[in-house]
């Protein structure tokens, strides 16, 4: 039975992922150190059919014994937060860059033959999406927006030749990469050292860029993690969940349960030295999300989305995942609608407790500059 070990296994997508691989049949052991900023202790949907251990995947000693077990190494954990990797440097380098440096001097300096090595990366390094210019008819990829049009609430990209409006498109994996956060540097660092080092030693390595993922598990206190779980938490506790910008911006859900499809597709496509998009190819507004979770929450009567006169620093305006190599490499096509996945994430989130955290890392963020109004 081949033998895959997953990286942050008791985490958000890990937990997931391990579920769809113990179904597939694979014998899967968990690494993971439960995490505070998202775990309070053990969570209650751990696989009873995988074996877990608890530890940390910068532990040199540990993560040779394990690597040593391991046909496959599916790598999952992560620090995850855009806007707190930007003063918590030296701890989102370390959990991601350092890590994964160390599990693949681990593989190199053991000579652990690995089957597959799959990486989770993200759309976080692309920047802003491609977009398209109707007056030029031309490709156009422009890159960060100016301060001062952010402050004069001005959202939208332009074209930098005519000044036209520019419509976005499908972000395909040949977008020039452009990453604006330390969170996107190191998740960068950890697709380019795995893809070379698996290019050297012939470790069939995939990277899998994950756009914005919702679902269960995802968790409800963290008020650093992805908007749908932020707008959950802010819902539940009767608060109005608060667009930045103009809440006009999009992006592309895909719901956890597909990502863990494509981790196991990925596991077992006979493909090497790839990095895909995982992703709908659909785009929703912020505004819609907001909606569509208070309609689920049956909420409409007591909250309503709130504009707020503030925007994130560095924030992109649309990404969209262009979704063709990821049917045509690993036959993966995402089949969860919004409507269902936002069933799914309420349904299980009804059932938690979720303290809404969001007014004290708004505050943290907008007192170092991070968020700022417009
Ligand atoms: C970023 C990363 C992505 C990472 C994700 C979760 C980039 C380009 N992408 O995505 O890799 O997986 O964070 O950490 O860096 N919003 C509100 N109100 C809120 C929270 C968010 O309006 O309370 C808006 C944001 O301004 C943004 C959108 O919702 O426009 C999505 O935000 P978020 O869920 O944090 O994800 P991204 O920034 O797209």
């Amino acid at each position: 039975m081949t033998h895959v070990l997953v990286t942050g296994g008791a985490g958000f997508v890990g937990s997931h992922v391990v579920d769809h691989l113990v179904d597939a049949g694979y014998d899967v052991t968990v690494v993971d150190n439960l995490t505070d900023q998202v775990h309070d202790g053990k969570p209650e949907y751990l696989n009873d059919d995988a074996t877990y251990v608890w530890g940390d995947v910068r532990d040199r000693d540990l993560m040779t014994d394990l690597l040593t077990e391991a046909d496959v190494l599916n790598h999952q954990a992560s620090a995850v937060g855009v806007g707190q990797s930007m003063y918590e440097i030296e701890r989102y380098v370390e959990v991601n860059t350092l890590a994964t440096a160390r599990l693949l001097d681990i593989l190199v300096t053991e000579e652990i033959d690995l089957e597959k090595l799959v990486v989770a990366s993200s759309m976080s390094l692309y920047g802003e999406g491609a977009y398209y210019c109707p007056d030029c008819d031309a490709a156009r990829y422009p890159t960060r927006r100016r301060e001062r049009d952010m402050a004069d609430g001005v959202w939208e990209h332009r074209c930098e030749r005519c000044e036209g409006a520019l419509e976005a498109r499908p972000t395909s994996e040949e977008k020039p990469l452009d990453s604006t956060s330390v969170y996107a540097i190191t998740k960068r660092d950890q697709e380019d050292l795995c893809r070379a080092v698996g290019r050297a030693y012939d470790i069939p390595t995939v990277a899998l860029r994950y756009f914005n993922i919702y679902g269960s598990r995802q968790s409800l206190d963290n008020p650093y993690t992805g908007v749908c779980a932020i707008f959950s938490s802010r819902i539940k506790n009767g608060n109005p969940p608060l667009l930045f910008e103009d809440g006009a911006q999009s992006r592309d859900f895909v719901h956890v349960s597909d990502v863990a499809r494509a981790n196991v597709a990925a596991v077992e496509a006979p493909i090497a030295d790839e990095a895909i998009n995982v992703g709908t190819g659909n785009p929703h507004t912020i505004r819609d999300i907001a909606d569509a979770l208070i309609d689920e929450y049956g909420a409409s009567d007591t909250v309503e989305p709130e504009v707020a006169d503030d925007f994130r620093a560095g924030d992109i305006r649309h990404c969209y995942a262009d979704t063709s190599r990821a049917e045509r490499l690993l036959e993966f096509t995402a089949s969860v609608s919004l409507r269902d996945g936002i069933e799914e994430l309420v349904g299980w989130a009804e059932t938690r407790e979720a303290e809404d955290n969001f007014e004290d890392a708004h505050d943290e963020l907008k007192q170092r500059g991070l968020i700022r109004d417009s």
